[in-house]
Order: C-alpha cells, then structure tokens, then sequence
C-alpha cells in the first residue's frame, strides 16, 4: 500500500492554534522554491470562515452539544442573554507553568456549563476537529502528492523548554486526538455541534487506544516568525527582531543570522526576548471602553458582551478607516480616531508597549554593536501587523534605545523574488500567517539550538 513516505518524505504539516485563529501550513520539503513547496492550508473555507487561511481557535457547548469555530461563534453570539463566552485560550494551556496542572484543569463554566470537560479534553477534541479540517482543506488544493494528509505534523509553541517533557506530553494529546478524529469523523465538522456523550465516549476510547498523531515536534513562535521573514526576504539582514503581536500575547524575540552554514543557523539573542500581554485583546478592551463611555451606563454586561464579540470586526474597521459605527441595537455609536488617541487607557497602552520595545531593542542594538552588524530588520508578525501605529512606535523606541542603528521596520511580507505568484489573497494575510509557514519550514535541529 502506498503511504506518505513514497511520496513526499520530508512534508510536514505546522499547525499554529493561536489565541483567536488557527492556522495551518504544509510544507513539501524545505529544499523545495517556496512557490511550490510552502502551501498554506485552507482551513477556513472549511470551517465557513471569514478568511480561507484562518479560523477561528473557538470551542462552545450548549444545548448538550459541542461546537468548533465559526458554528460555536454563531451559537455564542446567539447566547448573549444567558451570561456565556465561547472564548477559550489554548495559549494559557501551551504557555503553563504546570503543563500537566493547566491540562487537567476544567473548562470555566462560561464556556462549558456542564463541566463535562477539562482543558486536556478541549485541546484533543480541538486538535481532532482541525485534524478534519485540514484534511478536507487538503483535498482542495490542486497537485498534492497522494497520501499527503499523513505528513508529520508540527505545532506552534510561545514557550520553548528543552527537555521539558513537553513534546512527549503533546504527542499523547495528538495521538488521542487522531483516534478521536478516526472515530467521530465527519460529525466534527456538523453544524449543528456533536453530542458531548459521543465526545465524551471518542475521548475515554481515545485515551484507552491512541492512535497515531504523527507529532514531529514542537516550534518555538518566534523562531518560526523568524524562519519565515529569512525565508521569504532578498536581502537578509543579518540581525532580525520579531514583534509577534497576536491577540493574546504580543512575543518579541531577536535572532543573529548565520548563512555560513547550511541550513543557515538562527541564535537567538536571549537578552531581547520578552511576552506582553499588550496585544490585540488588549486594543478590544480599550475600544469597548471607549465606546461604553460615549454610550452612558459603561457597566451594562448585556452591552459589554455584544461589544466583545463585535470587537475584532469593529477594531479592523476603524483601524482601516480611521472611525468606525457600532451598532448597539437600534442605536449608533460613532468613534473617530481622536477618541482613541486622547483615551488615558490607549495612552498608557502605547507608553508600556513602547517601553517593551525599547528593552528588547536595547539589546539588540548591543549585540548589533558587538558584532559590527550594521542593518537591523524588525518584522511585525500576527494580526497586530496591521495596526498602522505599529511600526512608528518601532522607530521611535529605536531612536531613544538606539539612536543612529540603521533599522527597517515592517510588517512581514513575502516579497521575495523567489516566490514568483505571490497572489494578494496570500499576501494581505501574510505576517497572521507567518508562524505557520516559518513552522513548516524551520529545521528541527535549528529549532533546538537556537532555544537551547
Ligand atoms: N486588519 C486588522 N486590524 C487590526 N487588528 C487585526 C487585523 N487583523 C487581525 N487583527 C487582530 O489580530 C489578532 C489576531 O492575530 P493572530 O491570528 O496573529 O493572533 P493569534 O495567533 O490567534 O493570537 P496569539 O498569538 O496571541 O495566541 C486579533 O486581535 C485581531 O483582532
Ligand atoms: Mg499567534
């Protein structure tokens, strides 16, 4: 019988669950031209989401079923009235402490009333739902070798602990969860949600015979960010400052860059890496503020919980345009940008966000200077790429932390020449992405190294 080891030995597939969306990438095999070998996965159009390269990390239950993206989001938003939050943080789960305790912790009961099930729980129904997502997406993507779907699979991490054990735990997680996508299957990806008896029996089963996730190993965010902005650049530089701003956690880590070697070899510069939780969740919170001021009665939790879950499209609205409309029921409310600028909460937003950059640029700037590099390159990654007060911020933390270090600033793009049909589709959406990608292309050895 032919399996994925005649086909495409070296694929893999980078699964990144971030905060609010996951996202997917194969990659063929790294020494392919990335026009051909890198493809990122459509999960999305599966899932019926708003973009075909994302969809949204979101588990809900109710009515004594359990729903995944964008179903679990229409039922949420469907639920206003009865106090529930389809919102669930992965990353809390993958960035613990206490692995094992974070894993064996219940859902909070705004998202799971019945306390059926523990975080462990989530993340292995989550991991067998996007199992079925990707390999529907897989089907849609034109020229891919047979059998690709079986790819060694990767995923994303914002910590890194060598040695940790942590590998070993998530290969259980993937191994259950691909018993538990065998089982369940399509019913996965229903719209109308699969009873939790049935999730609880494919888990419990699961756990008895795990079948085989085909983890590769585990990549560390920023390095995957950084592989990708390497990877995809014509002129490396060779410092590259990453500013991964998702929804969650906005991660900054530094690289040096060595092309002597083959794969070129990344190290980090340790002193520059540090986690905020000023991202994009953060900005949601201040606009709602700001338009539960305008509105009167800033406390009404009815309001406060249309306004969370409108947040993103709102933020994305007002950051393209400059002032954006809510709709609050029957009435409007207009903010410009004025009202976020003069906010005391954006205000200090901006200053401990620039005070971070100024740290990690200190840093670089330092090691900059030891090793006579003179050009620096600072790649916005995540979401918050998009916020156009991002890369002023950037500068003007280098000129206080670094004043005459030459520096480029952007968010990162896939501007190489060596990916010749870069469409705009894939473009636009680039530096969410990006983690993905760098994941499926990044070398495991590199990967150790430079954490270690
Ligand atoms: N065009 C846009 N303008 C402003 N913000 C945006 C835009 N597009 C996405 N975002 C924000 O980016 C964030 C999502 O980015 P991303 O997918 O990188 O996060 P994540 O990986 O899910 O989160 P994390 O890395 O923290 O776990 C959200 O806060 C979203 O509102
Ligand atoms: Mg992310």
């Amino acid at each position: 019988m032919a399996d994925e080891g005649d086909h495409a030995p070296r694929a893999r597939i980078c699964i990144d669950f971030g905060t609010a969306m996951s996202k997917a990438c194969l990659c063929l095999d790294p020494s392919m031209p990335l026009d051909a070998g890198v493809r990122p996965i459509p999960i999305g159009a599966v899932s019926g989401a708003e973009h075909a390269l994302f969809s949204p990390s979101v588990l809900f239950v109710d009515g004594g079923r359990l729903f995944f993206g964008p179903a679990a989001l229409e039922r949420a938003a469907a639920g206003i009235e009865g106090g529930r939050d389809p919102l669930l943080s992965f990353k809390t789960v993958l960035g613990a402490r206490d692995l094992d305790q974070a894993m064996a912790t219940r859902l909070p009961p705004s998202v799971d009333p019945t306390g059926t099930f523990r975080q462990r729980d989530a993340l292995v129904l989550y991991l067998a739902y996007l199992d079925q997502l990707i390999s529907d997406a897989l089907a849609r993507v034109a020229g891919l070798p047979f059998g690709i779907g079986r790819a060694r699979r990767r995923y994303t991490s914002p910590v890194w602990r060598p040695g940790s054990g942590q590998d070993r735990v998530f290969e259980g997680v993937f191994n259950e969860a691909a018993a538990v996508s065998q089982r369940l299957n399509r019913l996965l990806l229903a719209p109308d949600g699969v009873s939790i008896a049935q999730c609880r029996d494919a888990l419990d089963k699961a756990r008895a015979n795990p079948g085989d996730g085909r983890l590769d190993t585990g990549v560390f965010e920023p390095h995957a960010a950084a592989a990708a902005s390497l990877a995809y650049t014509n002129e490396p530089a060779y410092i590259v400052m990453v500013i991964d701003m998702g929804a969650g956690t906005t991660d900054i880590a530094a690289f040096e860059f060595d092309e002597r070697n083959n794969p070129p070899a990344l190290t980090e510069i340790k002193e520059a890496r540090q986690c905020s939780g000023l991202a994009g969740d953060e900005i949601d919170r201040i606009l709602i503020g700001v338009l539960a001021k305008k509105r009167g009665a800033p406390n009404d939790p009815r309001f406060l919980r249309t306004a969370r879950l409108a947040a993103r499209d709102f933020k994305r609205e007002f950051f393209a345009n400059g002032n954006a409309t809510f709709k609050d029921g029957w009435r409007t409310i207009a903010i410009r940008a004025g009202d976020l600028t003069g906010d005391p909460q954006f205000q200090r937003y901006l200053n401990a966000l620039g005070q971070t950059f100024i740290t990690s640029i200190a840093a670089v700037a330092a090691r900059a200077r030891a090793t006579q590099v003179r050009m620096v390159d600072v790649v916005l990654a995540g979401g918050g790429a998009n916020l156009p007060f991002l890369p002023q911020l950037v500068r003007a933390a280098a000129e206080q932390a670094a004043p005459g270090l030459a520096m480029r600033a952007g968010p990162l793009s896939p501007s190489s020449s060596l990916y010749g049909s870069v469409d705009e589709y894939f473009a636009d959406v680039f530096p969410q992405i990006a983690i993905s990608v760098g994941g499926s292309l990044v070398e495991m050895l590199d990967t150790r190294a430079a954490a270690a």
